[in-house]
C-alpha cells in the first residue's frame, strides 16, 4: 500500500459481497505506564480473544451511490453511531484513502460484544471491516499492512485482527503470539451504561501517583497459558486499570464478589470496564455463574463465551 497513491478507477472485482467475523476481546493482564506526551498510556497487556463475535457484512453499493461508505445495524441501537465516526466507517474510509480505491461500501453490522463494555467491540468492527473492504475491493493489502492500518485506527484494533492470545506493548498495539492451550470458559456481566476509556485512564493517573514504567507479564500467567491451567490462570489475572473502573462504579465490587461466590475461580474488571470477566473452572459452573448473575438484578446481562478463539477472517 503507497499512502497518498493517486486514486484508481473501480476495479472489476467478482465479489459482490463479503462477509467477516471479528472476536471481542478480555485483558488477562494488564500493567499500564505514565502517559507519554501523545497522552497515551505505555502498556503491557495480555490480549484473550472470546466467543462473542460482530460480523460485518461488505456489500457492493448500487450505481447511484458509488463512491460512498454507509453502515446500517443489523439490529437498531440508539448508542451505536451509524455515521462517519463509526470506528467501521473510518476503517474501510482508511483502507479506499491508503490505496486509492473510489468504489464504496455498503457495511452491514451485526453486534455482539457489548458496547462501551471494555470489550474493544468497536476495534472488533474495524478489524472486521478492513479484512471486508480488502476482499470486496480486491486491495489485496497484506496481514501486515491491515495491521498498519489498523493500529492507526486505536491502539485496540490490531488485536481483533490477530485473535488467540497475544501480548500487546506500546499502547497495546505491538502484538506478539503467546502460546496457550485448551480452552478457557468465560461469563460476562455486562453493565447498562458504558464507561469512558479516556476517563478510566484519567482516574487511574489520579489514583496512581508515582512514575512507573509498566510490568512484564508476570511468568506465573506465561506459564497457566502454556499448561493449560485454568485454576493458576486465574490467579495470575490482573488489570491495573480495574481499582479506577471500580472508583467510578463502586457497584462493579458487588458483581465480582457475586461471581466469585457462585463459582468462579476470579472476576476482574474487562479492559477498562465497566464489564466484569469470570473465569469458570468448565461449562457446567460458567452456566450456574450466568444464572447467577441474571437473578440477581445487578446486572444488565451474562453472556458466557469460550476462549481463545480465531481472529478476523471471512465466513461468507
Ligand atoms: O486508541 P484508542 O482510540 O482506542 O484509545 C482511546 C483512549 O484511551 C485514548 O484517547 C486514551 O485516552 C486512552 N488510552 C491510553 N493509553 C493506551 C490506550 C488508550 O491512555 N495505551
Amino acid at each position: 500500500a503507497v499512502p497518498g497513491a493517486a486514486p484508481q478507477p473501480p476495479r472489476s472485482g467478482s465479489l459482490t459481497q463479503v462477509r467477516v467475523e471479528a472476536p471481542g476481546k478480555v485483558n488477562l493482564f494488564l500493567s499500564a505506564g505514565v502517559p507519554g506526551p501523545d497522552g497515551y498510556h505505555p502498556l503491557t497487556t495480555v490480549f484473550q480473544a472470546v466467543r462473542l463475535i460482530e460480523t460485518v457484512t461488505a456489500r457492493r453499493q448500487a450505481a447511484d451511490l458509488r463512491g460512498t461508505i454507509t453502515l446500517t445495524l443489523a439490529e437498531p441501537d440508539p448508542t451505536v453511531p451509524t455515521d462517519a465516526t463509526n470506528l467501521a466507517v473510518r476503517a474501510a474510509a482508511l483502507l479506499a484513502e491508503t490505496t486509492g480505491v473510489g468504489d464504496g461500501v455498503d457495511l452491514l453490522l451485526r453486534k455482539r460484544v457489548p458496547v462501551a463494555g471494555g470489550m474493544a467491540g468497536g476495534s472488533a468492527d474495524a478489524a472486521a471491516a478492513l479484512v471486508a473492504c480488502n476482499a470486496l475491493w480486491g486491495t489485496a493489502l497484506t496481514q501486515a499492512e491491515l495491521s498498519g492500518l489498523a493500529a492507526e485506527l486505536g491502539a485496540d484494533v490490531p488485536f481483533p485482527l490477530h485473535g488467540a492470545t497475544a501480548v500487546g506493548h506500546g499502547r497495546g498495539d505491538r502484538l506478539t503470539p503467546l502460546l496457550a492451550r485448551g480452552t478457557y470458559h468465560w461469563v460476562f456481566a455486562t453493565s447498562a451504561q458504558g464507561l469512558s476509556t479516556p476517563a478510566v485512564f484519567r482516574r487511574f493517573d489520579e489514583l496512581t501517583p508515582v512514575a512507573a514504567a509498566p510490568a512484564d507479564v508476570p511468568a506465573a500467567l506465561t506459564a497457566a497459558l502454556r499448561d493449560g491451567d485454568t485454576a493458576a490462570l486465574a490467579a495470575a489475572l490482573h488489570n491495573d486499570l480495574q481499582p479506577a473502573a471500580l472508583d467510578l462504579r463502586p457497584q462493579l465490587a458487588e458483581v465480582i464478589a457475586l461471581a466469585e461466590s457462585a463459582g468462579a475461580l476470579r472476576a476482574i474488571v474487562s479492559g477498562s470496564g465497566p464489564t466484569i470477566a469470570a473465569l469458570a473452572p468448565d461449562p457446567t459452573t460458567a452456566a450456574a455463574v450466568a444464572n447467577a448473575l441474571n437473578a440477581s438484578g445487578l446486572v444488565a446481562g451474562a453472556l458466557r463465551a469460550d476462549a481463545p478463539i480465531a481472529g478476523a477472517r471471512m465466513v461468507g
